[in-house]
């Protein structure tokens, strides 16, 4: 099947306007602000069943259409900041496709009728946004963006900003404060970003694979885009496979497919053919699952993962083989998540504190029944009580993997627990 989104793996120099161009890009904007009205645009990406890529999965159209009605301005924000570990499709979209990704950004802006978009790049994507603010240049001297495109009045203008490089900041409240210049911590809502985001004003955010999937669905309708993936989850999804698989890396696939045909028929299998043991469907935030063969034949859509006791999120399909710890993989979730919990609510702060302290425990030998059982008590503790889903992130892995793969926390012979 051919690519929608890595369509630069079939086309060599996508990433020059010429060549985007030629390959039909900005046909797809041009007709929608020269043959649409905006109300129109978010009907036909409703109509495709679109959903959000950057984890949640909600549906794009719906979103766009929680912007109320007569104020303004209003703003499109793209989500680039991808700092989930064992997530890096948006950053191959962003080398190897960036037009169609701004064409994409442009596209969602004249949806909303905003004039200005944003793309949010994290820090470490320093040289990625240089390249991003080229092809914005270049797209300004094509007459592609800015005053009177097409011969209409709709304008636009896209800018590119550049994040310090913290994970916080992908969460969408805390990425608006960052723009604004302030210290990135997520707001209190509601009132959510569709009422009062960016400079307290109407705004959508979206992250860079949802909007890449645009251009497409208007060149080719929403029954096309239907046609691929499932009722549930229609369309493409690129998963980010790592771990102990022989072939890491992005793969473009309908939604629909199951466990087993990414991990043995896109990745190749497990490296040294060793027996699959666990799989992490949505990168360091996700639940472990058990990777028996009930799990190996579930779909990859929304609904078929959430019957695993565990969310697609951002698809990043970590796999891990019995070589492997479930308590040093614990041990990594929670180092990472206490070092990007952003401190503004005590029990993701104190929290994600105490459980890493915890868990070195386990991890160095020392540790007691009591010690797992207290670890798994801090987590479910913080469920439900944090202000961000980074706080309930942080709590995933240490409670499935503790409820699920207890012979990894046994005792050892020191009389510690370490498996
Ligand atoms: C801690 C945290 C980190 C997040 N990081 C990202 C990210 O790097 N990229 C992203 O697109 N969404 C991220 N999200 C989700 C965003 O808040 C938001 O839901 C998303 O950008 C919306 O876009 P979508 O509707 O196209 O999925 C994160 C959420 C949380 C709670
Ligand atoms: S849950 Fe963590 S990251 Fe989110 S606001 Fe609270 S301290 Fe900050």
């Amino acid at each position: 099947m051919e690519h929608i989104l890595l369509r630069h793996r079939e086309i060599p120099d996508l990433k020059k306007l010429d060549v985007y161009r030629k390959n039909g890009g900005f046909q797809a904007f041009q007709k929608a602000v020269t043959q649409m009205r905006p109300a129109e645009v978010t009907e036909l990406v409703k109509a495709s069943g679109l959903r959000g890529r950057g984890g949640a999965g909600f549906p794009t159209g719906v979103k766009w259409s929680f912007i109320p009605e007569g104020i303004y301005p209003r703003y499109v924000v793209a989500n680039a900041d991808e700092s989930e570990p064992g997530t890096f499709k948006d950053r191959e979209i962003l080398e190897g496709n960036p037009y169609q990704f701004l064409e994409g950004v442009a596209i969602a802006c004249y949806a909303v009728e905003a004039h200005v978009g944003y793309v949010y790049l994290r820090g470490e994507f320093w040289r990625l946004a240089q390249e991003i603010e080229a092809c914005i240049t270049e797209l300004e001297q094509a007459g592609l963006l800015g005053q009177a495109l097409f011969g209409t009045d709709y304008s636009l203008r896209i800018h590119a900003h550049v994040g310090a490089g913290a994970y916080i900041c992908g969460e969408e409240s805390a990425l608006l404060e960052s723009i604004e210049g302030k210290l990135g911590q997520p707001r209190i809502r509601p009132p959510f970003p569709a009422t009062s985001g960016l400079f307290g004003k109407p705004t959508v955010i979206n992250n860079v694979e949802t909007l890449t999937n645009l251009p497409l669905i208007l060149e080719k309708g929403a029954d096309w885009y239907r046609s691929m993936g499932t009722a549930d989850s229609p369309g493409v999804k690129i998963f980010s496979l790592s771990g102990r698989v022989k072939k890491p890396g992005n793969y473009e696939l309908p939604f629909g497919l199951t466990f087993r045909q990414l991990i043995f028929e896109s990745g190749g299998g497990i490296l040294d053919d060793r027996p699959v043991k666990a799989i992490m469907a949505a990168g360091a935030s996700s639940s472990l699952i058990v990777a028996d063969d009930k799990a190996l034949d579930t779909k990859l859509d929304y609904a078929s993962v959430r019957t695993l006791g565990a969310d697609l999120g951002s698809a990043s399909v970590i796999v891990i083989d019995d070589t492997v710890s479930i308590s040093w993989v614990i041990s990594k979730t929670i180092h990472f998540f206490k070092h990007e919990s952003c401190g503004k609510c005590t029990p993701c702060r104190e929290g994600t504190y105490w459980m890493m302290h915890l868990i070195d425990r386990i991890e160095q030998g020392e540790a007691t029944r009591e010690n797992v059982e207290l670890l798994h008590t801090v987590a479910k503790q913080m469920q439900n009580k944090c202000l961000c889903a980074l706080g309930e992130f942080a709590t995933m892995a240490p409670v499935t993997g503790i409820e699920r793969f207890p012979v990894d926390f046994k005792a050892s012979p020191a009389g510690g627990l370490h498996a």
